[in-house]
């Protein structure tokens, strides 16, 4: 006798934070494909949803109430509507959402998603399960590749592809020690099957994440894999033609992954390489173990290697015991690299983070540096894609644009760029002549 099929059921996932997310939320929706739902993009039409959370930054448990207030009239309207909460505010504070908020059915945390299917089914019976364990098992070999039963469905052409979670750098103002636990890397011939599926799917780029993801030292035929070694086999696989990774820490840029960015020309030239601050009194006490010094020679090696590389940064402001003149070491620092894009933050205390009992930086200060620096940033970036105008760029289309007729996706360099000719089709990577630089995208015409 066969199973009986369960009755489709739908599931609206939403999505907080880091891209790492992204990944898991399309990993928990094939997981729950084996339990018959099928994703919606309308809550209102949800059997159940889940919030992917975030705990990087503050008031990550206050957006979760917020959110759950907002399902509150969902759930009057379908008493049979299942709430969840993933992520790294489960992993940190799945217990207390669950006690004070009866609305939530279940909690899971990052690294036991694969068991959705036995506690959604827990949830059918009227239990409340919360599930927040580092287990023994790795959840990639109980998850299934691609959905379940039907069609194996077609795939967007740029795809994620988790490689690395958790780190062991504990840099003083991080949770991520803690909601995601220490470094593992996935097998190598693993990545390289699930990479295999994907581009069969109409994969045609593909983003390498992990909290740490040059850290990687996956198994792999002959022994442990590095990053670049990965890249490498990856770049061999007919149909992608385009590799990417994020995020980087300075301290594990090696010389087979700088070499790689000069020679592997799947390797796009854009690098997300974070340094939080210019200040050596600052990194000292923010855990990076290392100096400005020490990253604008890596900023240069990297360059020598691959001339047109366009940098990305995350900065903080306002760590605790930051000066004026550590803060203006930060705009130095930004001075010297000239970056492509960035992202900055005001420091925010993380609750069991070391840096979290240090005496603070006045609000208004904050306020005031983030400020200068992001306008430091934003003429950076101006600038640098206005030197893009008249160049001519490889794009990968992933969409139609906002106007009728227009067709837009991302360059070599993560620009996002529009083009209106009928030649440009989703999936297709074409040679594009840059002709206008607007606020937040490139426009240009095909070759
Ligand atoms: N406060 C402010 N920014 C933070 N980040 C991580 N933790 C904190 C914090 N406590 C920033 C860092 C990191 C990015 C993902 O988020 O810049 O690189
Ligand atoms: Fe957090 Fe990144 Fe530092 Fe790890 S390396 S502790 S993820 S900021």
């Amino acid at each position: 006798m066969t199973a009986p099929i369960p009755a489709l059921r739908k599931l609206f996932i939403k999505t907080y934070g880091c891209q790492m997310n992204v990944y898991d939320s399309e990993r928990m929706a094939e997981a729950l494909g084996a339990s018959g739902y099928v994703t919606t993009e309308r809550p209102e039409e949800a059997d159940m949803i889940l919030l992917n959370t975030c705990h990087i930054r503050e008031k990550a448990a206050e957006k979760v109430y917020s959110e759950l207030g907002r399902l509150k009239p969902l759930k009057a309207a379908n008493p049979d509507l299942k709430i969840g909460i993933a992520g790294c505010v489960a992993q940190a504070e799945g217990a207390e959402i669950m006690r004070r908020a009866p609305v939530v059915d279940l909690v899971v945390g990052p690294q036991t998603y694969h068991r959705l299917p036995a506690m959604e089914a827990a949830v059918r019976r009227g239990e409340r399960p919360v599930d927040t364990e580092f287990p023994e098992e790795d959840k990639f070999d109980h998850l299934p590749l691609g959905p379940r039963g039907g069609p194996r469905a077609r795939r967007a052409p740029a795809a994620f592809l988790t490689v690395q979670e958790g780190c062991d750098k504990f840099c003083a103002f991080c949770v991520v020690p803690y909601t995601r636990g220490t470094e593992v890397s996935r097998p190598a011939e693993r990545l390289l099957a699930e990479a295999r599926d994907l581009v069969e799917r109409g994969v045609r780029e593909i983003t390498l994440l992990g909290q740490n993801v040059n850290a990687y030292h996956g198994a792999g035929p002959g022994g442990d894999w590095s990053l670049a070694r990965l890249i490498r086999a990856l770049a061999a696989i007919d149909g992608l033609v385009r590799i990417r990774y994020t995020t980087s820490h300075p301290n594990d840029m090696s010389e087979d992954l700088i070499a790689a960015h000069g020679d592997e020309p799947k390797l796009m030239p854009y690098l997300h390489l974070p340094v939080q601050s210019g200040s050596d009194r600052i990194l000292k006490a923010m855990n990076r173990k290392h100096t400005a010094e020490h990253y604008l020679r890596l900023i240069e090696r990297l360059r020598t290697a691959r001339p047109d590389l366009l940098l990305s940064g995350d900065f903080i402001v306002g760590f605790p015991g930051e000066t004026d003149d550590d803060f203006e070491a930060t705009m130095d620092l930004v001075r010297a690299v000239g970056y492509g894009q960035a992202y900055s933050f005001k420091y925010s205390a993380r609750p069991g983070t070391p840096a979290a009992e240090r005496p603070g930086v006045a609000p208004e200060v904050m306020d005031d540096r983030l400020q200068r620096l992001q306008a430091l940033l934003a003429e950076q970036q101006r600038t640098r894609q206005e030197a893009m105008v008249g160049r001519e760029v490889g794009v990968l289309f992933e969409k139609p644009g906002r106007m009728e007729g227009q067709m837009v996706g991302k360059s070599d360099h993560l620009h996002a760029v529009h083009v209106s000719d009928p030649r440009a089709q989703i999936g297709s990577e074409m040679r594009v002549r840059i002709t206008q630089s607007g606020p937040n995208s490139l426009g240009g015409d095909l070759l």
